[in-house]
């Protein structure tokens, strides 16, 4: 049987253009391209758990109008359950995206049907948390629905992620004890430890303050610096593969859904670690959100250059 992740979360559609570089406030630049691509944290990270070898169940909100059936099809063509994806009145999630000549992008996010996955709507889906081997969780829905999905999935003895992401403030401290795995990147571990993250020594101390505010164990990510993984009895450096980035948009997610699924198949924290990250590093050598996801044969054919 294949490991089974549950991922609850956001489903967005990503209007994106590419510029020479980001804008600055109130200035307008020519761009270069436009496209729409599925995307969203939550339907990002099920889709890479699903190419990378996991059976996957959705949990989320689409509109309805046709972005949503797009963001729904999207994810029936990986063969990810999507019976626990509600249809409301309204516009489904969006995200507009600039990508930059060096890859890097801005992003600002409408929640659209996302802000309508309560934490009643989790409770109706209960029997898809229960057949679940991983749960993982973000923040581009509710923060109350985030709230009692950590908390279902650990009183269901889950093992629970939470990509904290996007975070610009400290978590609710009652999350951190339903959490096994938190995995943010340098900013969102900085907001939510109150701490600088800006190399490894300052992200081992960042990931010992939130052990200790209750999380099992931390990953946090640091772009092409690779992760650190910190578990409150030492701390491990994982050095990223070293590729040519074209757009970083997902890089997070990929690693995330990889980590869930390598994780879910009964492979080490290590292995996962190390898995993720290559399926992160070949998602920055292509464009957009979902389309740049790599699958299980990409990562076992990938040699490091
Ligand atoms: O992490 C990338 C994602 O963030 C994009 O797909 C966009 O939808 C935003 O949610």
């Amino acid at each position: 049987m294949p490991a089974k992740v549950v991922v609850i979360g956001s489903l967005n559609m990503d209007l994106v253009t590419r510029a020479p570089r980001l804008p600055r406030g109130g200035e307008t630049l020519i761009g270069q391209s436009f496209s729409t691509v599925s995307g969203g944290k939550g339907a990002n990270q099920a889709v890479a758990a699903a190419r990378l070898g996991a059976e996957v169940s959705m949990v989320g909100c689409i509109g309805s109008d046709a972005y949503g059936q797009q963001l729904r099809n999207a994810l029936l063509a990986e063969q990810i359950d999507c019976d626990a994806i509600s249809i409301v009145d309204g516009a489904s999630g969006v995200a507009l995206i600039v990508v930059d000549d060096n890859s890097q992008n801005a992003i600002v996010i409408v929640a659209g049907a996302n802000g309508a996955l309560t934490p009643a709507v989790i409770d109706r889906f209960d029997s898809v948390l229960q057949a679940a081997d991983v749960i993982i969780c973000q923040l581009e829905v509710p923060d109350a629905t985030v709230g009692h999905a950590l908390k279902c999935g650990r009183e269901l003895g889950k093992t629970v992620i939470l990509n904290p992401a996007p975070a610009s403030r400290p978590l609710p401290a009652d999350w951190y004890a339903a959490i096994d795995y938190l995995i943010p990147n340098e900013s969102e571990a900085a907001a939510l430890s109150g701490l600088p993250v800006d190399s490894l020594e300052t992200a081992e101390t960042a990931a010992t303050r939130l052990i200790g505010m209750g999380a099992g164990k931390v990953i946090i990510t640091l772009g092409a610096q690779g992760s650190l993984f910190a578990d409150g009895k030492g701390f491990q450096h994982f050095p990223a593969p070293q590729v040519h980035a074209v757009d970083t948009t997902a890089a997070g997610d990929t690693f995330v859904g990889g980590f869930a699924a390598a994780l879910a198949s009964g492979q080490s924290e290590a292995e996962a670690i190390r898995f993720g990250q290559v399926a992160a590093a070949l998602s920055v050598t292509r464009a957009g959100a979902q389309p740049s996801i790599p699958t299980l044969s990409d990562v076992q054919a990938f040699k490091a250059p």
